[in-house]
């Protein structure tokens, strides 16, 4: 079996690095009793990767964006060869609030996505569908497309795929966590464009109730938790039943 991914995106939080060491602290401390190997892989903001990367752990460290050069007059980014300097091996890339609250473009995606790989560092490919009604097919095809292009499969195969339709994060406007049906539906569309053997989780209002849910559906190697993730109760809750349901 496929070992687990979980990602937890802090997005902008929390405010301090106290708080930041406290949070991944706790839920490092939480890990013991595990019945599998995962990849509990936390993607907190940049500056603070460099404190936690110093706590001993099994957690995995990842950043929530990069730049396309790895040097440069490009004033405010971070580049590929610092992250990979870290040690650290992941990189969210797409997500749904850097395109649509950032302006981030697909063809800005995919330079990224290219920069990572060449870099050696595994991106974390977010997709989906913007809103619920509407060609979701055409849409997550056209993202994907242009998102991988000039990609060749060895490359293809190194990335994670998360599927996370914009109206299911539990900060959009009535947020609704997608259905296992959706889900499916979203990896038929995926394997359509890029074959049977992709790496697929599922990302939107994912909690301790849900998790096991989406974890039951065939072809998924886990979940991308924003929300949840940033309560060690909450996260552990879902960290344990994902171990359970897929043991
Ligand atoms: P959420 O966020 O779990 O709070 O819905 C997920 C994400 O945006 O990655």
């Amino acid at each position: 079996m496929n070992k687990k991914i979980i990602i937890a995106n802090w997005k902008a939080n929390p405010s301090t690095t106290v708080e930041a060491e406290k949070i991944f602290s706790s839920v490092s401390d939480s890990l013991n009793n595990l019945g599998q190997e995962m990849d509990i892989i936390i993607c907190p903001p940049f500056i603070y990767l460099k404190s936690l990367s110093k706590i001993e752990s099994d957690l995995k460290l990842g950043a929530q964006d990069v730049f396309w050069e790895n040097s440069g007059p490009y004033t405010g980014e971070i580049t590929p060869n610092m992250i990979k300097n870290l040690n650290i091996d992941y990189v969210l890339a797409g997500h749904s609030e850097r395109r649509y609250k950032l302006g981030e473009t697909d063809e800005i995606v995919n330079k990224k996505i290219k920069a990572l790989l060449k870099n050696n560092l595994i991106p974390i490919f977010f997709f989906g569908e913007k809103d619920k009604t509407g060609d979701k097919e055409s849409f997550i095809k056209n993202q994907l497309q242009h998102g991988l292009d000039g990609l060749n499969s060895e490359e293809i195969r190194k990335i994670i795929f998360a599927y996370e339709p914009v109206w299911a994060i539990s900060t959009s406007e009535n947020p609704k966590p997608a259905t296992p049906d959706d889900l499916n539906d979203a990896i038929v569309i995926l394997k359509k464009v890029i074959g049977d053997d992709a790496k697929v989780i599922y990302g939107g209002s994912v909690n301790g109730q849900n998790v096991g849910d989406f974890a039951s559906v065939s072809g998924v190697s886990g979940v991308a938790v924003g929300g949840a993730s940033l309560d060690p109760e909450q996260f552990a809750k879902i960290i344990n039943t994902l171990d359970y349901k897929t043991k």
